[in-house]
């Protein structure tokens, strides 16, 4: 009994608190041994010697399981600090990561806007049915919902389709004077070569009171922003529709990979579209509760800003991981 309690206090290894565990209770070990002699013994001692033989086995028992914990922990320390990254050391390799070029081109875009003041809002992905569409003037049935085809929860709610809902959430939870842009995700059923079913945009929103804001600010504003993220492009403005908007406008720039000459990219007009705007429709003033205001809204895919930027023929190469495209970026 003495001569086991000191082997497992000085086993040094698991391995060898196995070898030790094996010796006393294996199926040939020790205690099997010691109990198939106690049928031997005459009547009277065998009580007596099974119940020494068994405070021997629990005392045996946890001495071995207080000795494997400690060496278990000991083994844990060791590996620790063997096994310890340094993650400020600098990699031999040399390999770097880098900003993703939609990452990259979000940046850009906010750093724009928040030096002119703009403030930056965010607002849920899975979003309800009024911030998405109702209270952008698109009511049930109304069929400019049928431009956008949406994912949909069970419960109703869905994967919102564009970040304009920002828009009303902000006006709801803040007072004019407004000036935010929100970027972020958005979902649509959608896949091809030029869409895929999420991708990224961001929104501007500026109101302010009545007569205040002007389109011809939001004219001034998007060219300034377009020039420094396209540089000395030719700009134009050409009517068009929104929901939310009124009057609405897409703005396009002039080809910056045949300089207005005509090609592929810019299927020979000359021109890329690059974004959405217009004046606040009266009717999402209103189902904001918003009396005697004005302002502009806008919005653009930030996946397009970098396709553009980094001349990328395939959008669905900017979400397939491909380190062969991303390490252009480094
Ligand atoms: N929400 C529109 C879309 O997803 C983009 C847009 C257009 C946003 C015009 C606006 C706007 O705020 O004024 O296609």
């Amino acid at each position: 009994m003495k001569d086991w309690k000191e082997k497992i206090q000085n086993a040094q290894s698991l391995d060898e608190i196995e070898r030790i565990r094996i010796e006393l209770f294996g199926k040939k070990g020790y205690f099997a041994k010691e109990f198939e002699r106690l049928k031997t013994l005459p009547k009277d001692q065998k009580p007596v010697v099974a119940k020494e033989l068994n405070s021997a086995k629990n005392t045996l028992f946890q001495a071995l399981q207080q000795k494997k914990e400690e060496l278990l922990a000991k083994e844990i320390q060791r590996k620790l600090q063997s096994e310890k990254i340094d993650v400020s050391l600098y990699s031999v390799s040399g390999y770097k990561g880098a900003v993703h070029p939609v990452q990259h081109t979000m940046d850009k875009i906010i750093e724009y806007f928040t030096a002119l003041n703009y403030a930056v809002e965010a607002g849920p992905l899975v979003e309800e049915d009024f911030y998405n569409f109702e209270a952008l003037n698109l009511p049930k049935h109304h069929p400019a919902r049928d431009m956008q085809d949406t994912f949909y929860f069970q419960d109703g709610k869905l994967l919102r389709t564009h970040t304009s809902p920002v828009q009303i959430r902000t006006m709801l939870s803040h007072q004019p004077p407004i000036r935010m842009i929100s970027p972020g995700a958005v979902f649509r059923r959608d896949f091809d070569l030029t869409h895929t079913p999420m991708f990224h945009q961001v929104e501007g929103l500026v109101v302010d009171e009545a007569g205040k804001v002007s389109f011809a600010n939001l004219k001034f504003v998007l060219e300034d922003f377009l020039k420094y993220m396209f540089g000395d492009v030719n700009i134009r403005f050409r009517p068009s529709f929104f929901p939310f908007t009124e009057p609405s406008a897409e703005v396009d720039i002039s080809c910056i990979f045949c300089e207005g000459e005509g090609c592929r990219v810019c299927s020979y007009t000359g021109w890329l579209e690059v974004l959405g705007c217009g004046m606040v429709d009266p009717n999402v003033f209103d189902a904001v509760g918003y009396k005697d205001v004005s302002g502009y809204a806008f919005g653009l895919g930030v996946e397009r800003f970098a396709m553009l930027l980094h001349r990328i023929g395939d959008l669905r190469s900017l979400f397939e991981g491909d380190l062969r495209l991303l390490e252009q970026f480094r």
